[in-house]
């Protein structure tokens, strides 16, 4: 892990900030893994601008993994792989959330 700087985890240059619930409780813990893996190497690949963090628990403990992206505030359910891809493309490069998979929108600053 080691002390990073703002700028070199990104901060400067983020629009979007992630936050992926890994379980164990909302999901198995392998599965919220393997989202937690494949969204950051898909983020690393296809340079988007956005901080993430890995979440013990978002407090809503079932049908996960659960994703929050601020600053939109959109909460998706059971998070995949497969599902992240389409997330990216769409809400994090498109700007238009999932609709189908969105379970709450609540951005902070109204
Ligand atoms: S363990 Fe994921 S929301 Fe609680």
């Amino acid at each position: 892990m080691g002390a990073k700087t703002f700028e070199e985890i990104g901060g400067p240059a983020a629009r979007r900030h992630l936050f992926l619930c890994t379980g164990p409780d909302c999901c198995a813990p392998g599965q919220g893994l393997a989202t937690w893996e494949h969204l950051k190497a898909s983020l690393k690949e296809h340079a988007i601008p956005a901080l993430r963090t890995k979440a013990a628990c978002l407090r809503m403990c079932h049908d996960g993994p659960w994703l929050v992206v601020y600053p939109d505030g959109v909460w998706y359910a059971q998070v995949t792989p497969e599902r992240f891809d389409r997330i990216r493309r769409e809400h994090l490069e498109g700007g238009t959330p999932v609709a189908e998979w969105v379970r709450a929108v609540n951005p902070l600053v109204k």
